[in-house]
């Protein structure tokens, strides 16, 4: 039971295709059980078209690092696509997938996602189908961690654009125009893979 079960406004919500308050609406595919916590708030159940993609409801899934589910290199394997795939599989509009490295410095936490290598993409690329499988699009966060990086799992400084350390961090290298146009660099490559 959703915590909107006993929302007064459910059942109250004027639906401009004059259909039944909380059904999903003429060519929304379901999104979680009738009835459910999406019951109030029937626009979410509709499609949209966002930036040239077709969604068939309003819900996307927030990128959420899963924190060791990739391999130690940052490697998509079996079991991080099974995470997303069970979450795809839910009737999600869209799935945004977490935070990908575009640059081995960045590296935030053991395990982080990456795509900053060819090597990444066969991974990346099962990845998609398993969720594309389902219905949604997928998305891909393209991250570097910046100040907040750390040294000790990267193997290399943390680069930032000032040597001003976040909380608990080491200072950070100041980038060099050098570094800038490599981190450009670092960002188009990881778009490139993710296509
Ligand atoms: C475990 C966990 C992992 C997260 N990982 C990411 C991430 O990889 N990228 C990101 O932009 N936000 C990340 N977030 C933030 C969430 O996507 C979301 O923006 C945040 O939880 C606030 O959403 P809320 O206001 O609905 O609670 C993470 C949050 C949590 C709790």
């Amino acid at each position: 039971m959703g915590e909107f079960d006993g929302d007064p406004r459910a059942g109250r919500v004027p639906r401009p295709d004059g259909g039944a308050p909380g059904a999903a609406p003429p060519g929304a595919r379901p999104a979680g059980p009738a009835g459910g916590p999406t019951a109030a708030y029937p626009a979410l159940r509709r499609p949209i078209t966002v930036g040239g993609l077709r969604l068939a409801n309003r819900l996307v899934m927030s990128p959420l690092t899963t924190y060791g589910l990739a391999d130690p290199d940052g490697a998509s394997n079996a079991r991080h696509r099974a995470f997303y795939e069970r979450r795809a599989a839910s009737g999600l509009g869209m799935v945004r997938v977490e935070s990908a490295l575009v640059h081995v410095s960045g590296t935030c936490w053991p395990h982080h996602l990456a795509v900053h290598h060819d090597r990444f993409v066969p991974g990346l690329a099962a990845l998609a189908r398993a969720i594309k499988r389902h219905g949604p699009p997928a998305i891909l966060q393209l991250h570097h961690g910046g100040r907040v990086a750390v040294p000790a799992l990267s193997g290399v400084p943390a680069l930032a654009p000032s040597p001003l350390p976040a909380p608990g961090r080491p200072v950070p290298t100041e980038m060099t125009h050098e570094d800038v146009d490599t981190m450009v660099e670092a960002f188009a490559g990881g778009a490139r893979r993710a296509r």
